[in-house]
């Protein structure tokens, strides 16, 4: 990789402590009240545009110094050296060995993208304009199963990047999904999941669409082996596979040893994350859904933010300040975790989307040499669709005991056909939403209590402190495009963290010894077998779990 700034330890570093005695001078906590009043001008100058989006960020907890300074913080940690290095297609996924060029995915035709000196961008759209026809033969009818009869059900199989990024865009563009078409997602290894997804489908016209970069998850390849089960025993003919099973996959060889004919595999490539390949063949369910044309809009809308995030000045690039922000939250005040509430209905998988491009990304505690960390990495994210929220969890987050930043996600129209009285329920939603970042900017004071008639002993019930923080995202629609976008930069705020806290945000390792002590306890589980080395309290389990069910 070409030259990134001497490493240091990143607590040691001259701007990192300029934050900490910054972060010192500002304690307990800069009000936002006092920040809005000293600055008239900055509800307009604390917000941005990319695309789309308008970000608005005045209901944070810094001021000029902080953002100057944690902008410092970014060029001394060598994040837009390796923001270049990422585009250039080196392999900053230093731990696999692989380039990270998700980004490439979405790169216009004709784009020259290169790794190891081939340019990729032609395969790219070379395997889109494969999905592009097969999508094209499904939503027709002319793609039929083994008896004749069209598809009218398509199943995707997959797990983790392979199901949580169509799944949830998928429900996010169900607007622009072909209604006459049946979508279902499974991933649990729980056989409910693949029960209730296909108990009431007819297996004559039902497609199964096998998601996996590896093809060798054990959770995607058993629930595959059980449609195939199902699939042959409904229609009485191993042959019927070629017809109703296609597959998405780096692993030819694996996708050939499952029996799918891989004249029927839409392939991707290693330099593709599993939480960053929903734009890649893994969307083949989604542009089965919504057709190339509003895929290739999303595609649009990803490249859009990408631009933004490689070429934007420091000052009004949008993923750098998210991500900046997240760093002096976790790393300077305290904050555990990080919500995710958007204001709308279909965005309702988009928080469990981003756990795991956030989770899985940056829940590391060794640098990129080794060395356990001595500071914060990833936050713990969450959160539902807002309105929802409010009636729940909202209450600890307005007068708990805990910092938790928030992003606001919201839309100034409602979703394309939803009109009449249920469109004019929109207006409704969104002053929800204008109404709880204020409430937690600003809070109410005592005296503004008072102020009420508030009986003395309620008053610090009724009491709201405020100084909780907020961005504030803003689109006009839920277009593929919007959608593009948003997850855009998430992947780039993700990026940026990863990079000023010298963590390799592109493997998952730590994923890795839950699977193979999963495969060791089994037979225990399932033959009575006896697992040498099984800790007491294990096996302890183990043994209730067999006697409790028998
Ligand atoms: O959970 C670990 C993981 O490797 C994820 O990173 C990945 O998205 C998921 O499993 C599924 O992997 P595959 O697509 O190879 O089946």
């Amino acid at each position: 990789m070409s030259e990134s700034p001497a490493p240091a330890v990143l607590t040691l570093r001259p701007e990192w402590t300029a934050l900490e005695d910054h972060r010192a001078d500002a304690l307990p906590r800069p009000s936002l009240r006092r920040l809005f009043a000293e600055d008239p001008g900055r509800a307009e100058r604390y917000t941005a545009r990319v695309g789309d989006l308008y970000v608005d960020y005045s209901k944070h907890l810094v001021t000029d110094e902080t953002l100057a300074l944690l902008r410092e913080l970014a060029v001394a940690t060598g994040v837009f050296e390796l923001r270049d290095a990422m585009f250039r297609g080196e392999r900053i996924n230093t731990t696999e060995d692989r380039a990270v060029l998700h980004t490439a995915l979405r790169a216009p035709r004709g784009a020259v993208v290169e790794v190891d000196g081939e340019n990729v961008v032609p395969g790219v759209h070379a395997v889109l304009d494969r999905m592009a026809a097969f999508a094209q033969r499904v939503r027709s009818g002319e793609w039929t199963g083994h008896t004749g009869r069209r598809v009218r059900n398509v199943v995707n199989i997959g797990i983790g990047g392979s199901d949580l990024g169509p799944a949830m865009a998928y429900e996010a563009l169900r607007a622009y999904g072909d209604r006459s078409l049946v979508f279902r997602f499974v991933s649990n290894v729980d056989g409910a999941d693949l029960y209730e997804a296909t108990r009431d489908l007819d297996p004559a016209e039902t497609l199964f669409i096998v998601a996996s970069k590896t093809f060798t998850t054990v959770e995607t390849l058993t629930n595959a082996a059980s449609a195939r089960d199902w699939l042959v025993d409904a229609l009485g003919d191993e042959a019927a596979v070629a017809r109703h099973f296609v597959a998405v996959s780096t692993n030819a060889e694996k996708v050939a040893a499952f029996g799918i004919d891989t004249a029927n595999m839409f392939e991707f490539w290693d330099w593709v994350g599993g939480r960053y390949s929903f734009d890649s063949a893994i969307g083949l369910s989604l542009m089965a859904a919504i057709g190339p044309d509003r895929f290739r809009e999303m595609l649009d809308g990803f490249h859009l933010v990408d631009e933004h995030f490689r070429t934007a000045p420091a000052e009004s690039n949008v993923p750098l300040l998210m991500g900046l922000l997240g760093v002096w939250y976790g790393d300077f005040l305290g904050a555990q975790s990080h919500a995710v509430l958007p204001y709308s209905h279909y965005l309702s998988r988009f928080p469990a989307y981003l756990q795991q491009l956030d989770m899985e990304s940056n829940g590391k505690s060794v640098d990129r040499d080794g060395q356990e960390v001595g500071w914060q990495t990833g936050p713990v994210v969450w959160g539902t669709p807002g309105t929802n929220g409010q009636h729940a969890y909202y209450q600890l987050i307005h007068q708990g005991t805990k910092l938790i930043p928030a992003d606001f996600i919201g839309f100034a129209r409602p979703v394309r056909g939803l009109g009449g009285r249920l469109g004019a329920q929109h207006d409704l939603l969104m002053a929800n939403f204008f109404a709880q970042t204020q409430a937690l900017a600003f809070g109410k004071t005592p005296d503004e209590v008072r102020e009420e008639g508030v009986p003395e002993e309620l008053v610090p019930h009724k009491s709201f402190r405020g100084d909780h923080p907020t961005t504030t995202i803003l689109a006009p629609e839920l277009t593929p495009s919007v959608l593009g976008q948003l997850v855009a930069l998430y992947e780039h705020k993700v990026f940026v963290q990863g990079a000023v806290w010298n963590i390799d945000s592109f493997d998952q390792w730590g994923v890795e010894l839950g699977k193979i002590l999963a495969r060791r306890v089994e037979p225990a589980l399932s033959k009575g077998a006896h697992v040498p080395g099984l800790d007491p309290s294990t096996a302890a389990l183990v043994a209730a779990y067999r006697d409790i069910g028998k």
